[in-house]
């Protein structure tokens, strides 16, 4: 008996230490820890896509969670285009910028006044990039084709996504169902170091 009562309260102890280094959870569903960084781990830049269309209500929750990344002093020194319409999916595939087949393509304006605004542009694109692996969705960061259109032969283009007068075009990311897996590239912990 008196064993017993010892081994229920070791055991009492073991299960309690572990609830205090993970947050509990119901169901054996993962902690919202667990799902962030796993969610973080797992995007990779998206080079192949299935034909099918990004849905309206997939989007909005993309710009959604994108207007709410951080900026500095909130200025929001952003604009953000979606491109789905076929005819000038092709005219932007037609200046030969490559955004690898993707069915939506999202264009990221940037004040050019601000002096934070590319870490605001980056912070933003982020907040895009996980979003959509959140939702399966693939992604992938174009700067070849912001340079593109910010030449003079895009002209055309760039006067439909409607910026502002002080704005050029900081990045384009690629959007839709992923239709490849790729693996992880080597990432360098090295570059960190704790400094006590
Ligand atoms: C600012 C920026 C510009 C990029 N431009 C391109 C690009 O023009 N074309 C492309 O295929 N990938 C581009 N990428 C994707 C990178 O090649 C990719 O993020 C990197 O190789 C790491 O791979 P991962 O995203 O799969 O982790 C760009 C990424 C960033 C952050």
């Amino acid at each position: 008996m008196k064993h017993l009562f010892l081994l229920i309260l070791l055991f009492s102890a073991v299960t309690s230490c572990n609830s205090q280094e993970k947050p509990a959870t119901t169901n054996n569903a993962p902690s919202k820890s667990d799902v962030v960084i796993e969610n973080i781990l797992n995007r990779r830049s998206v080079r192949k896509y299935q034909p099918q269309q990004v849905g309206k209500d997939s989007i909005d929750i993309i710009m959604n969670c994108a207007v709410n990344a951080p900026s500095a002093l909130n200025k929001q020194p952003w604009e953000i285009r979606v491109i789905q319409s076929k005819e000038i999916l092709q005219k932007i595939e037609g200046l030969e910028a490559n955004f690898h087949g993707a069915p939506t393509l999202i264009i990221i304006g940037k004040d050019k006044e601000n002096s934070y605004a590319s870490f605001d542009c980056g912070l933003l694109t982020q907040t895009i990039l996980l979003t959509a692996e959140s939702m399966d969705l693939g992604t992938c960061s174009l700067g070849s084709v912001a340079a593109i259109l910010n030449q003079e032969k895009s002209k055309e283009v760039f006067d439909l996504l409607g910026l502002p007068e002080n704005y050029d075009v900081v990045l384009a990311i690629a959007l839709g169902y992923k239709a490849e897996r790729p693996e992880a590239k080597k990432r360098d912990l090295g570059k960190v170091r704790y400094i006590d």
